[in-house]
């Protein structure tokens, strides 16, 4: 099998007018990034005149609570590619791009959360330099069984029966 061309797309900011193509790759991405969009830099993958990808990443607003003593970061919170231009090698140069830009901002670090199985993005993230860091847990309880936590009344009959 041959391996497709390395795509030719033109990385550009962001204009108004990708907002509908931008919308055709993630329909939630101006809602979903509202909190993020004022202060972030927004970066598409320009091919033939319409935005086939995107990278959006920003200063955070918190101290780094995961990693002591960073107070000032950068976070990526978004990369998407249109599945029509996906492995091409536009996904990896857009993250390259988030990080030099970040960079030149002037900020010492960025992270970045993704899903644990999103093998591909993740893959895209390390060539480009990310290494993980740490892990968190997603618990959850069913509410429509009934309670699965020990009801007092049992835990009182264990601790006495263990006196
Ligand atoms: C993750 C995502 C952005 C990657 O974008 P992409 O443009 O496909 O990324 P790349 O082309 O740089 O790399 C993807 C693969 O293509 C390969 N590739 C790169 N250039 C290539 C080329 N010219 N020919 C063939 N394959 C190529 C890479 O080696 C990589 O292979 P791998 O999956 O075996 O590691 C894209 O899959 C996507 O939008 N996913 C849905 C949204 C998502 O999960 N975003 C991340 C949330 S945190």
């Amino acid at each position: 099998m041959t391996r497709p061309k390395a795509s030719r797309a033109r990385l550009r900011p962001f204009r108004v007018r990708d907002a509908a193509d931008l919308c055709r790759i993630y329909p939630m991405f101006f809602v979903d990034n509202a909190v993020h969009f004022g202060g972030g830099q927004l970066t598409v993958a320009d091919v033939g005149g319409c935005a086939v990808g995107f990278v959006l990443w920003g200063p955070a607003f918190e101290p780094a609570w995961f990693d002591r003593g960073v107070t000032r970061w950068a976070e990526l919170n978004e990369l998407h590619v249109h599945p029509d231009f996906q492995n091409r090698g536009i996904g990896l140069r857009l993250v390259r791009a988030a990080i030099g830009q970040a960079r030149a901002a002037g900020f010492p670090v960025m992270y970045l959360m993704v899903e644990a199985d999103n093998g591909k993005a993740r893959r895209v993230y390390e060539r480009a330099g990310f290494r993980e860091h740490n892990r968190i847990a997603r618990y959850k309880v069913d509410l429509q069984k009934k309670s699965q936590t020990p009801r007092l009344a049992e835990t009182r009959a264990r601790r006495s029966a263990a006196l």
